[in-house]
C-alpha cells in the first residue's frame, strides 16, 4: 500500500477505501465514492467559512500561522518591506519575479500612463450625497469601471487581461482619493504623472488650490510600505470572493468591486477603523484594565486588531508597522495619545491567559490605524488605503485562477435543513 494514502473505512457499510495524499490534502471529491447504498449522494465535508478547505493551489503567498511567517513569491514580507517599493511587489505579485531596472521602469510607466478616468467617472461620484462613506464610493465606482471598459469581459486574451489589471491598479488611488475629496466637499485633483505612485495618491488627497504637492519623502515611503504590507495575504474573505466572482468569468472591475465590498466589512478590512474608534472609546490607560474585563466576559465587543484566522502568533506585518509607527511620530513630532492606550492594551493581552490560550495576537490593523490618523487621514478612509494595495494581490491571484485547469465555477454544497417535500396549501388555508 502507498503510504501517500489515507484508509478510510466506513463503519455504516464496513467498507474501507484508500485515498491518495498530495500535499498534505485529499480530494473531497474523493470521498463521494463513499456510499451507503447507490442512491447515496456519497460523502461530503461539512466546513462553514472554509476553515480547513484549500480551494486552490496558489504560488502568490504563503503563510505559516503559527510561526508568524509571510512571503510572496518567496520572499519574506520584512525584506520586501525594507528593500522594494509597492510597484515592485505588485509587478513581483503579477509576474512571479521582481522586476528588474528596465521592466520596473516599463511597469511604473505604463501604470503612471493609467491614472486617469473618464471625466463620467467624476460626475459619478459626484451623484453620490455629500456624507457618502468612501468605501461605499469606492464599491459603486470600481463597480461602474466595468461599463467604460465592456473589452474587459474578454478575460480569455492576455493581452487584455493585463491592460485592465494595470488600468485597475493605477485608476484605485485616483477614485480612492476622489471619493474622500467628494466626502470632504473639495474639489478633485487630477493626477500628476510626475509623482510617484503612493505621492500621486498623497497629492490627489491633501493638495490644495494649484501648487504643487510636495510630501515629506519620508512620510511617501512609510505609506508605501503600508502598501506593501497589504498587498496581498493568500485566501482571506475578499480574495476568495475575488477568485468566487472570476470563476463565473465575470470581468475584473466588477469581481475587484465584489471583493472590495468584503474587505468593507469590519472583520476584515474595516478592522483598522475599528480599531480606532476602539481606543477613543477607552480614551485613557486608566480604563484598558475595566475595557479588557469586559471583552473578556463578552459585553464589551472584541479587542479589534486583535486575533486572526491564520495566525496564532504575532502576524509579521504588525511587526514591520509598529517600527513604521515609532518612526512616523518622530518625523511628524507628536506621539498620539493614543499609542499609550495601544501599547497598554497590548502588554495587557500578550500576558492575559484569556488571549495567550487562544493565540490572539496584534494583527496587521493594530496599528495601522494609528499612523493613519497621525497622517490626518480620517477614519472612513482606512479601509481605503487597505483596499488600494491588496488590488494588487485580488488581480494576481484573479489571473492565477483563471489560467489553473482545476477551476471551474465556485459553487459549494450545503446541508438542506429545511422541510421535506409538501404541498402549496390555497390561502385562506396558512
Ligand atoms: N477579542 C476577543 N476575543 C477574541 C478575539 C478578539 N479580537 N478574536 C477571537 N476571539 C475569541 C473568540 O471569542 C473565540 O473564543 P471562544 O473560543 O471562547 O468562543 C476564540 O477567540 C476564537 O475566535 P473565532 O471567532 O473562532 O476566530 P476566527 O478565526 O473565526 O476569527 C477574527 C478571526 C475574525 C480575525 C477574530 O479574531 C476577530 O474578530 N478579531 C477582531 C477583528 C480584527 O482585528 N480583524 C482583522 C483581521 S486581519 C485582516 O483582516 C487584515
Amino acid at each position: 500500500m502507498s503510504q501517500d494514502t489515507l484508509s478510510i473505512t466506513d463503519n455504516r457499510t464496513g467498507k474501507t477505501y484508500e485515498l491518495e495524499v498530495t500535499d498534505g490534502t485529499i480530494r473531497a471529491m474523493d470521498l463521494r465514492q463513499i456510499k451507503v447504498d447507490e442512491s447515496d449522494f456519497g460523502l461530503m465535508t461539512y466546513d462553514p467559512a472554509f476553515t480547513n478547505t484549500a480551494s486552490c493551489r496558489s504560488s502568490v503567498t504563503y503563510i505559516d500561522g503559527d510561526k508568524g511567517i509571510l512571503h510572496h513569491r518567496g520572499y519574506p514580507i520584512e525584506q520586501l518591506a525594507e528593500k522594494a517599493s509597492f510597484l515592485e511587489v505588485a509587478y513581483l505579485l503579477f509576474n512571479g519575479e521582481l522586476p528588474n531596472r528596465t521592466q520596473l521602469a516599463d511597469f511604473t510607466q505604463e501604470v503612471t500612463m493609467h491614472t486617469f478616468v473618464h471625466e463620467n467617472v467624476r460626475t459619478f461620484i459626484n451623484g453620490f450625497r455629500y456624507d457618502a462613506h468612501p468605501m461605499g464610493m469606492l464599491v459603486g465606482t470600481v463597480a461602474a469601471l466595468s461599463t467604460f471598459y465592456p473589452e474587459a469581459m474578454d478575460i480569455h486574451d492576455k493581452e487584455n487581461r493585463r491592460l485592465q489589471m494595470v488600468r485597475l491598479l493605477a485608476k484605485m488611488p485616483t477614485i480612492a482619493a476622489w471619493s474622500f475629496r467628494h466626502s470632504q466637499g473639495k474639489p478633485f485633483v487630477y493626477p500628476d504623472n510626475d509623482l510617484s505612485y503612493t505621492e500621486n495618491f498623497l497629492a490627489m488627497m491633501k493638495r490644495v488650490g494649484d501648487n504643487k504637492y510636495v510630501a515629506d519623502p519620508d512620510i511617501v515611503r512609510a505609506l508605501d510600505v503600508l502598501f506593501i504590507l497589504h498587498a496581498d495575504h493568500e485566501q482571506n474573505c475578499s480574495t476568495n470572493t475575488m477568485r468566487a466572482v472570476g470563476s463565473s468569468h465575470a470581468d475584473p472591475y466588477s469581481a475587484v468591486a465584489a471583493a472590495t465590498a468584503a474587505l468593507y466589512g469590519p472583520l476584515h478590512g474595516g478592522a483598522n477603523s475599528a480599531v480606532l474608534k476602539m481606543l477613543r472609546q477607552i480614551g485613557s490607560v486608566d480604563h484598558v484594565p475595566a475595557f479588557m474585563k469586559s471583552v473578556k466576559e463578552g459585553t464589551g465587543g472584541r479587542l479589534m486588531g486583535f486575533g486572526h484566522r491564520v495566525y496564532k502568533n504575532y502576524d509579521p506585518r504588525a511587526k514591520v508597522i509598529k517600527k513604521l509607527a515609532d518612526r512616523v511620530f518622530d518625523i511628524i513630532g507628536t506621539k498620539n495619545p493614543l499609542l499609550k492606550v495601544a501599547l497598554e492594551l497590548e502588554k495587557i493581552a500578550l500576558d492575559d491567559e484569556y488571549f495567550v490560550q487562544r493565540k490572539l495576537y496584534p494583527n496587521v490593523d493594530f496599528y495601522s490605524g494609528l499612523i493613519y490618523e497621525v497622517l490626518d487621514i480620517p477614519v472612513d478612509m482606512f479601509t481605503v488605503l487597505f483596499a488600494i494595495p491588496r488590488t494588487a494581490g485580488w488581480l494576481a491571484q484573479w489571473e492565477e485562477m483563471l489560467l489553473d485547469k482545476d477551476q471551474k465555477i465556485a459553487r459549494p454544497r450545503q446541508i438542506y435543513t429545511g422541510q421535506s417535500a409538501r404541498d402549496v396549501p390555497p390561502r385562506d388555508e396558512r
